[in-house]
């Protein structure tokens, strides 16, 4: 089975993701890391952001031993990070060349000690429109923009990440711009994605919510 959850950051997504990856013995795939190693990889290597050809070198150079390393960085969560990668995510060249990872993992899915999984659940921006179209269950998780920005900070805060609410919300409405603005891959939902807006849902509440669509869709 291959579940797909895409939406805007700090919609849900991740912890939906896990629970559901936890529940159904599934694989977990979080597709913003490969963006976010493109980019931070570009930060710690002073190279400019905006540059297409620089940052499709370094996506062709990416393995998945490289951005597992990557991603104990300290900046690879922080919002350098997720700004850098929203940044590289814009360009074409940079998806295309972080496609074919994104996908292989579909074909044989593994969990994070190397043993195979039976299925997969993939969160990003485009797993259901792009990454894999011919997912079984895709979910589109949303928040309002405040409710996100306030989840974003605790988060943050709880991490020890020294940043402010007013610069985290400003983070997102950028972010949010650049993925839903994108000519390639733009944030938006698969036409068959089932839309979960957790803006006044406890994790709890979204993680029963998605396994009852889920059990539901299974009856058909
Ligand atoms: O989900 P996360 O915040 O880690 O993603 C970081 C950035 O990577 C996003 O803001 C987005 O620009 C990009 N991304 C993407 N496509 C995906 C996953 C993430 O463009 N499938």
């Amino acid at each position: 089975m291959i579940i797909t959850i895409d939406g805007p950051a700090a919609a849900g997504k991740g912890t939906l993701a896990a629970a559901l990856a936890k529940h159904y013995k599934l694989a977990y795939f979080d597709t913003g890391m490969v963006y976010r190693a493109v980019g931070l990889q570009m930060v710690l290597q002073n190279l400019d952001l905006t540059d297409e050809a620089a940052a499709e070198k370094v996506a062709q150079q990416l393995t998945f031993e490289k951005m597992m390393e990557l991603s104990h960085h300290p900046d690879f969560r922080s919002d350098i990070g997720g700004q850098a990668a929203s940044k590289v995510s814009v360009f074409p060249k940079v998806r295309a060349a972080l496609l074919k990872m994104q996908q292989d993992f579909s074909l044989k899915p593994v969990f994070a000690n190397g043993t195979p999984a039976n299925g997969a659940v993939y969160d990003g921006r485009d797993t259901g429109t792009v990454v894999c179209p011919h997912a079984d269950i895709k979910f589109f998780v949303t928040a309002s923009m405040t409710v996100r920005a306030e989840r974003r900070y605790k988060e943050f805060a709880a991490k020890g990440i020294n940043t402010t609410y007013e610069k985290v919300l400003q983070d997102m409405v950028e972010r949010d711009k650049r993925d839903s603005e994108r000519s390639t891959a733009p944030l938006k939902p698969a036409e068959d994605a089932i839309i979960l807006d957790t803006s006044t849902m406890d994790t709890e509440q979204e993680i029963a919510a998605a396994i009852k669509i889920i059990e539901a869709q299974k009856s058909i």
